[in-house]
């Protein structure tokens, strides 16, 4: 895409963090904002942050598991703004817990229902009309590091992120074979200062019983918040969404230093070497 100026983006996760950031990089390009997101306080506080900034925004509290609550978010943005051009499936949470703990169930679907089929709703409820409407458009799905390598104690996020990239890859491709004008990208930040390890502040109350309801289990959970602290800052992330749409790039790795294992791990697989205790951790 060219030109954002007067253009509608819809971004889930959008009342913090990095979808926080992107609704403030589009809307500093000149595009209307639609911001769903299942946090009402930090959705109120959001809208009025970026009305005051001057931008066209709405908002619908949305739990983006529930495909009829997406297509009510795409209903409110087209009725407020028309055609939607850039659709942000953003909203994701941290959680897991090891893999053969039998008694994290419910929190492995949790995690997997947000971060993988809230992607794969967002993608089939807003691209039909995305793809009809034949204005220039883009799909930016965001993933992790964790979608390029697997961390311990991590699975349930891992397993969706690699899913948000095999997507994302799909789609890129069968817009391609289309014809269609829909850009594709994909973010892939490895630590980003926001929320992300205070995930449980959504959590559905009874699943908070469940041994590995923090985003990670035992002594990783506070290694997790200092780095996720220590992380870069969401603008920083956004100005490269920002780019990576006018300039339809597929990939935003954000994190320069986290490349080598990307590469690392290639190797291992071709040259047939199992996994060892390396990787984005
Ligand atoms: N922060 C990091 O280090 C990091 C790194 C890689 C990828 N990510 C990804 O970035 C995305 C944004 O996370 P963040 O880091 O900004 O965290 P965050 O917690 O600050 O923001 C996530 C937003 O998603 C919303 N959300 C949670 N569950 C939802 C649901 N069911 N329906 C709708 N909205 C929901 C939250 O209310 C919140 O506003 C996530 O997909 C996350 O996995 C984050």
């Amino acid at each position: 895409m060219e030109n954002l100026n007067g253009k509608t983006a819809v971004i889930t996760g959008g009342a913090s963090g990095i979808g926080l950031a992107m609704a403030h990089r589009f809307g500093a390009a000149g595009m209307n904002l639609v911001i769903g997101d299942i946090e009402v306080p930090a959705m109120e506080s959001a809208v009025t942050e970026l009305t005051a900034s001057g931008y066209q925004v709405v908002s619908l509290q949305v739990d983006v598991r529930d495909i009829e609550q997406q297509r009510e978010l795409e209903r409110i943005a087209i009725e407020a703004f028309g055609n939607i051009h850039v659709l942000c499936n953003n909203a994701g949470v941290g959680a897991g817990g090891p893999v053969a703990d039998p008694d994290n169930l419910e929190v492995w679907r949790w995690t997997i229902d947000i971060d993988l089929w809230g992607v794969i709703y967002g993608c089939k409820v807003f691209l039909p009309a995305m793809i009809a409407h034949g204005e220039p458009c883009h799909v930016v799905n965001t993933a992790s590091m964790a979608g390029h390598g697997s961390a311990p104690f991590m699975g349930a996020y891992s397993v969706a992120k690699y899913g948000v990239v095999a997507l994302s890859e799909t789609l890129t491709k069968e817009m391609q074979i289309a014809g269609n004008d829909v850009g594709v990208s994909v973010l892939c930040p490895a630590f980003v200062a926001t929320g992300i390890a205070k995930s449980d502040r959504n959590m559905p109350d009874d699943l908070r019983s469940e041994p590995a309801s923090t985003p990670v289990s035992g002594g990783m959970q506070s290694m997790i918040e200092s780095l996720v602290a220590n992380g870069i800052a969401t603008n920083v992330v956004a100005d490269a969404v920002h780019d990576a749409v006018i300039e339809n790039k597929f990939w935003i790795l954000t994190h320069d230093e986290t490349k080598p294992g990307v590469l690392e791990r290639a190797q291992q697989i071709v040259d047939g070497l199992n996994p060892g205790l390396g990787g984005f951790l």
